[in-house]
């Protein structure tokens, strides 16, 4: 069989650990899966920036757009970002010219991806976002794929690993916001605009996701209640903490008798809850469930290569041919979801 060729858009942190953890991994995953995955085509912004390693290998594209429709590529890796513009350009151009498409764009999804996912279905290509949400943590699958004997009542979590890094430093170490978020953006956790991160934004674009696929309705981002960590203090840290509580942004979305509520707001967990431990980048997502009871993933939520460890699990699907409905069922489906109104905030 002949190789997945991949165009990668985009080349940032993630773009530029996904092209590396390929290279290290194609051979044991060729053996794996008997079938290879080739780079074959990358587009970003800036062709001159050093990245660590060679870019000539790559057939190079100027415009995101050739390469999302080129020949030589059967699967799109949509890294740039944005929930309009380059970003929503390159994934419907690539998925109406029939390539699979791989994402980690929370925006995108949480605002178009209904249409997107519908749009792969008709198209018979897969949609694959595992990176869009938490990271490293392979929640997306475990939703979709590991929960089928499960009816989920809740899911609540820490979402967004730059409000968890700067939280917790402000607590540990009496820093400021300011110098905390400085860090967390030089680390290249955060958002191109950070607002999205300290203001919940980004929380509610992954609870989004989160929710449709766990309760099987239309994502619907607008309904989230959201509030973000900004104007939080060290004192609002400290006077927590003298009451025995941590401060964490948590994005939740439970079944409630009037239907699906959705929300994102700093909270005050015990110190001795499991939710109380998560610190630095990490994230967690808690999933309420009347079969498993209580699970909970932990795990790097943002960064280069954990988040590249989520893109590449999503080729390895599409080189398996798995053909997962995107949101874990038919788009028909998600549109009834007056099955369960969403609570509207
Ligand atoms: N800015 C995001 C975060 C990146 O801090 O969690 C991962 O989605």
């Amino acid at each position: 069989t002949r190789p997945l060729r991949v165009g990668i858009a985009g080349l940032g942190t993630v773009g530029a650990s996904v092209i590396q953890i390929l290279a290290r991994r194609n051979e044991i995953l060729t053996q794996r899966h008997g079938r290879s995955v080739q780079v074959t085509a990358i587009s970003a912004r800036d062709r001159t920036k050093d990245r660590g390693f060679d870019l000539s290998t790559y057939r190079w594209f100027d415009d995101p757009l050739a390469l999302a429709t080129s020949d030589e590529v059967d699967c799109v890796v949509e890294l740039v970002g944005g929930s309009e513009g380059t970003a929503r350009e390159i994934v419907e151009t690539a998925l109406t010219a029939g390539k699979h498409v791989v994402t980690a764009n929370k925006a995108l999804l949480a605002k178009h991806g209904l249409a997107l996912a519908r749009l792969a279905e008709q198209k018979g290509v897969a949609l694959a976002f595992e990176a869009s949400v938490a990271g490293g943590i392979p929640v997306i699958k475990t939703l979709r794929e590991a929960l089928p004997g499960n009816a989920i009542s809740r899911l609540y979590g820490i979402l967004n690993g730059t409000c968890n890094y700067i939280l917790s430093r402000m607590e540990m170490e009496g820093l400021t916001f300011q110098e905390c978020l400085k860090d967390a953006q030089r680390l290249g956790y955060a958002e191109a605009d950070p607002t999205f991160d300290v203001e919940g934004f980004d929380t509610a674009h992954k609870l989004a996701i989160l929710t449709s696929i766990a309760f099987e309705t239309e994502i619907d981002a607008e309904a989230i209640y959201v509030e973000g960590i900004s104007s939080i203090t060290p004192l609002d840290l400290t006077m927590a903490s003298e009451l025995g509580f941590r401060i964490k942004l948590l994005g939740v979305a439970e079944r409630n008798a009037m239907g699906i509520e959705q929300r994102v707001h700093p909270t005050m967990v015990p110190k001795s809850s499991a939710i109380a431990q998560v610190m630095g980048v990490t994230n967690a997502v808690t999933i309420d469930a009347d079969a498993v009871k209580e699970l909970t993933l932990i795990g790097p939520g943002a960064g280069g290569d954990p988040t590249a460890s989520a893109v590449v699990a999503d080729i390895a699907d599409v080189v398996l041919g798995k053909a997962h409905h995107p949101f874990g069922c038919s788009v028909d489906r998600l549109e009834r979801a007056s099955r369960a109104p969403m609570q509207r905030h």
